[in-house]
């Protein structure tokens, strides 16, 4: 798939097929998620891989029961779960470097959207999910004191396609030389 195809294509699945994602095929997504950036290639994410039903319905159980992604964390044959390591991405020495103290976030971003990508370009779907208790799901995990779970993806083969919401224009995001002048 071309890079655009990619970038405009991937959609937040919500509905998935219960076929399992072959090995080969999970180990090509992690290659992706190998090369994404980070602060001085500092690589603090790490992943747990979860397929066991009873653990993922515990973890599903993190989700407020509005998450519109709820049932997805049960119907995906597997779930991803994208941790960080703190206190090594933005920092020198042992001391942050910027005023924005840990950048672990910004590289789990990422990372994250590098895995996303990376899963639509073989055909898998994803959603990532924000709102959940993070601090229930580190312990049901054992995710020792210096990591910290930052968000889940179901992942699997879509079984219905995501409907794209409604993104702003270019132009309201994009400023010319200071902040809020727009191109003329
Ligand atoms: C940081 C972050 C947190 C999100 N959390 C949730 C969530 O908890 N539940 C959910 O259903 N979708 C969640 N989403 C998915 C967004 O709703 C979705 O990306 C957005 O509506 C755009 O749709 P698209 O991904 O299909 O382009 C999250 C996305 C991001 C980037």
């Amino acid at each position: 798939m071309e890079l655009m195809e990619v970038i405009k294509g991937r959609r937040s699945i919500r509905k998935y097929k219960a076929d399992p994602v072959p090995d080969d095929t999970l180990q090509k997504l992690f290659e992706g998620v190998r090369w994404a950036p980070s602060w001085a290639n500092t690589q603090c994410w790490e992943v747990v891989v979860v397929r066991d039903p009873n653990m993922k319905s515990t973890l599903a159980n993190t989700l407020t029961k509005t998450n519109p992604s709820l049932s997805s964390m049960t119907e995906a044959p597997l779930i991803i779960v994208l941790c960080g390591k703190k206190g090594v991405s933005g920092f020198k020495k042992g001391e942050a470097a910027t005023v924005k103290g840990d950048w672990l976030m910004f590289d789990s971003g990422i990372a994250m959207q590098t895995l996303c990508l990376t899963a639509h370009s073989l055909g898998l779907g994803t959603v990532v999910v924000g709102l959940f208790d993070h601090k229930k799901a580190e312990e049901v995990l054992g995710v020792p004191q210096d990591r910290e779970v930052v968000a889940i993806t179901p992942l699997g083969y879509p079984a219905a396609e995501g409907v794209a919401p409604k993104r702003k224009e270019v132009s309201e995001f994009v400023f010319q030389e200071r902040y809020g002048k727009k191109a003329e």
